[in-house]
Formats: structure tokens, C-alpha cells, sequence
């Protein structure tokens, strides 16, 4: 039920958002730093309805000092005289305090004299889990939700986490500066491969040129970019001097992605990544809650003691992990009765209520589920007197008939099965009531329980 809650919660919040509720926005994308599942109800919400906006992203990175933010206010500025909307995420993962990164947002805000067209936000980077990338994502989807029409994704640095910002983007945009110290050769290499545009901005300075013929140098030797040759542009942010040159160079850059099908297999490849970062984090949080120290504490006290060691421990602990969180659990006791009208009074008082009540005529049994906290109890009555619960019940009377425990995937645990020469009562998977998949274990092989292995309709339909 409490699920049932942030799920509306979160469709409402995206309403708002998608209405332009600028403070619904801001709301978002607290809740999503926040993480835990009412971010990803929202994230879940908002990513059903980013597509609608198809934004394009443009990310912007190089070394501090560069003058990034200035740029990127001076592009956003242009973008809005173009009637584009324009959504700013700053990553700064040298800002140690998030509130002062707010009250940074308000202030870039304010220079856009409060335009509704421009929405920025900082990243915070302190305690997220999954890293600076996961969470930038996460945030763009938020505000592309609000129907923005670009993205400017703008980062401090040329390190790792930079690289994997920049994958995120559908251009990638290399902003250097004049005087950078070694100058070009300091920036790894790496770096220099994402960018599908150069920028120098403060070209004004002294040491342009020769930034410029360095990038060009190293183009010459190196840069295999398919049939795009990143170009270079000198832009004073401050004064948005060749910021139109650095647009139109974007522009055409997302021209030549889109004939070649090169904008779809960029994004193909962002979430490739993303996918694989975010199932490393699902798992990451599984293993957290199920590793405690308080859950560990025997395996500590086993291992001191020299009666295991650490890789059995670990070995074991990885599959019980991963067998949670791939779903198994109890999902319901089956319990055979006269008659489930009779039961359910007692039932009642008890505080459990019928949720679904079905006649499964090739079993000829008549069942009704009663909820009980994550799992449920069955009641079976039988249609015939010559079926498999009214045989049951001719023989042993009322009672507990089956415990049903709930695998992920009900065709690979009867293969497991048979294979470990397991005693089967169905030698096929059968399809149940709302399509979900059971077969059934003999008490021969489960200490004397009928056994009955169930999943949820595969979603994959497989
Ligand atoms: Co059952």
C-alpha cells in the first residue's frame, strides 16, 4: 500500500512538473538526490515522459578556470532568443557544501532575470551512491521531464568521472583556455578523444594561438573521429564573442550525427553504460542491506575461529544475496478446506480479507487469496469429490495443504531440479490464474511438504 502512495505521489509531482511548476521541479530533483524509492518512482514517472521533449544534450567540460559557467550562461542565453528551453546541470565536484551549490543556482537564475525558459541545477556529490554519472543522469531526466528542449550538462575537470559525464551528452564539448600550463599535453588523452568541438574561450589572452595549433597538432597525429573533424573555436564568454560560431558548429555537428544514424547509436551506447551502472548499484544496495555487521558477525566469529574461511563465507553470502534479490520468497501456505465461505469467518476475525477469489477448473478447485503482509494465504475448495483437494480432504480432513515459494524464473528452477534428481509431481510448467507460472514438488524430496514453485508472469514473455 505504502508503495501504491509514492507511486501517485510521484505521477502527481511530474503533473506539476510537466505543467512548468517550477518549485514541482525543484521538489523532483530533491527527492531524486535523496534517493531510495520514492527517487525512483519519480525517476520512474519522469522517464515515461522525457521522450515526448526529445532534448538534445550538450555537455560541456575542460579544466577549471576555463570559464564553463560563463559560457554555458552565455549559450543558454542565445538558445532562449532561438525560443529553445534550456536546462543547466552543473556538476562541481569540488563544491564541498550543497547549500552553498543552491544558493549558486539562484544567483546564475537571477542573471537570467528569472526566465521560466531556464532552469539550473547543481549536482551535489557528497554520499550518492553510484557515482557523479549515475546521478547527473538521474537529474537531466528529471528536468527533461519539464519538457525542456536542451540540455547543457556542465562539469569541472578532465579526470574519469568527466569522461563518463561526457557519454551522457550527445555533444561533447572541450573547453580549453590560454596559459593552461603544459597546456594541451596535461590533459590526458582520453579526455582530448571526447570532444567533438574544441572551445577556446578567453581567446582574448595571450596563448590562443598557440592552444590552437597544439589541438591541431595532436588531431593531425592521432584523432580518428569518423568523417568528423571536431573543430576548433575561439569564443570571450564574457563578452559572447563566437558563442553563435560555437552554436552553429553544435548545430552542425547534431546534423551530421543524425545522417548517419549517429545520434540513436550514441545514446544506444550512453545506456548500454548506464544500464550496466545502474544494475551494479541495485546490487550494491542488496549486499548493503543484507550485510550488516550484525549479519556478518557469526561468519566474523566462524572465520577468527578457524572453522571457515573468508572465500567460502563470501562465496555463500553473494549467492543468499543474489537469491534475494532475484525474488525468492514465500508467496503463499495453501490450505484445504470444506468450504472457503465457512473459513474465510474465521479469517475475517482474524483480520485477513479475501483480495481475489477464482475457480480453476482444470484443477477443480475453487481458490481464494487472503493477503498477508508480502505473502498470502490460499484457500482451496474443491468442485469435485474426485479431485486432488477433495481426495485430500477424504483422506486427511481440512488442513495445511502447500507451501508455494516464489522463484524469478520458474522454468530454470524445475530444469535445476530435475537435473539434481528432485521427485516432481508436474513434469511441465503449468500457467495458473493471472498468468502466473507453478509447478508442483513431491514431499518425497522436501521433508513430507508439497512444495509448489511459483513465478510471476515473465514479463520478458519468455
Ligand atoms: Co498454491
Amino acid at each position: 500500500m505504502a508503495d501504491r502512495t509514492i507511486t501517485q505521489e510521484a505521477e502527481d509531482l511530474l503533473r506539476r512538473v510537466r505543467a512548468g511548476d517550477v518549485r514541482a521541479l525543484a521538489r523532483a530533483v530533491s527527492v531524486v538526490e535523496e534517493s531510495g524509492a520514492a527517487a525512483t518512482a519519480v525517476l520512474t514517472a519522469a522517464h515515461s515522459v522525457r521522450e515526448d521533449a526529445d532534448p538534445i544534450r550538450i555537455g560541456f567540460t575542460g579544466p577549471p578556470g576555463a570559464g564553463k559557467s560563463t559560457l554555458v550562461d552565455a549559450y543558454a542565453r542565445l538558445l532562449r532568443q532561438q525560443n529553445e528551453t534550456v536546462g543547466i546541470v552543473a556538476v562541481d565536484p569540488t563544491s564541498p557544501f550543497h547549500g552553498g551549490a543552491i544558493l549558486g543556482d539562484r544567483i546564475r537564475m537571477q542573471a537570467h532575470d528569472g526566465d521560466a525558459g531556464i532552469y539550473i541545477r547543481s549536482v551535489a556529490t557528497r554520499g550518492m551512491l553510484g557515482g557523479l554519472a549515475a546521478a547527473t543522469a538521474e537529474i537531466c531526466t528529471v528536468i527533461e521531464a519539464s519538457g525542456k528542449s536542451r540540455m547543457l550538462i556542465e562539469t569541472v575537470g578532465v579526470g574519469q568521472d568527466e569522461v563518463e559525464i561526457a557519454r551522457l551528452a550527445d555533444v561533447t564539448v572541450l573547453v580549453l583556455v590560454p596559459g593552461m600550463g603544459d597546456d594541451v599535453q596535461s590533459i590526458k588523452a582520453g579526455v582530448m578523444e571526447i570532444a567533438d568541438i574544441f572551445v577556446i574561450n578567453k581567446s582574448d589572452r595571450e596563448g590562443a594561438e598557440r592552444v590552437e595549433s597544439e589541438i591541431l597538432a595532436m588531431q593531425s597525429l592521432a584523432m580518428e573521429h569518423g568523417a568528423w573533424t571536431p573543430p576548433v573555436i575561439r569564443t570571450v564568454a564574457t563578452t559572447g564573442a563566437g558563442v553563435a560560431e560555437m552554436h552553429a558548429e553544435i548545430a552542425r555537428y547534431v546534423e551530421h550525427l543524425r545522417a548517419n544514424d549517429g545520434l540513436r547509436i550514441r545514446r544506444q551506447s550512453a545506456w548500454s553504460q548506464r544500464l550496466r551502472q545502474m544494475a551494479q548499484r541495485e546490487l550494491l544496495r542488496v549486499v548493503e542491506r543484507h550485510t550488516t555487521p550484525a549479519a556478518m558477525e557469526p561468519y566474523a566469529t566462524a572465520v577468527l575461529a578457524g572453522k571457515t574461511n573468508p572465500y567460502d563465507v563470501v562465496h555463500e553470502t553473494v549467492r543468499n544475496v543474489l537469491g534475494a534479490a532475484a525474488g525468492m520468497r514465500l508467496d503463499h501456505l495453501g490450505i484445504a478446506v470444506k468450504s472457503i465461505a465457512e473459513a474465510k469467518k474465521f479469517y475475517g476475525v482474524l483480520g485477513l480479507h479475501i483480495e481475489h477469489e477464482e475457480t480453476v477448473e482444470h484443477e477443480q478447485v475453487k481458490t481464494a487469496m487472503l493477503p498477508l503482509g508480502e505473502t498470502r494465504i490460499e484457500l482451496l475448495e474443491p468442485t469435485a469429490e474426485d479431485s486432488v483437494i477433495g481426495r485430500y480432504l477424504a483422506k486427511r480432513g481440512e488442513g495445511l495443504h502447500h507451501i508455494a515459494v516464489h522463484v524469478p524464473n520458474v522454468a530454470a528452477a524445475m530444469q535445476s531440479m530435475k537435473d539434481a534428481g528432485v521427485r516432481l509431481v508436474n513434469e511441465q510448467v503449468k500457467v495458473g490464474a493471472g498468468g502466473h507460472r507453478y509447478f508442483f514438488v513431491h514431499p518425497a524430496s522436501t521433508g513430507g511438504v508439497l512444495l509448489e514453485i511459483v513465478s510471476s508472469d515473465d514479463p520478458r514473455g519468455l
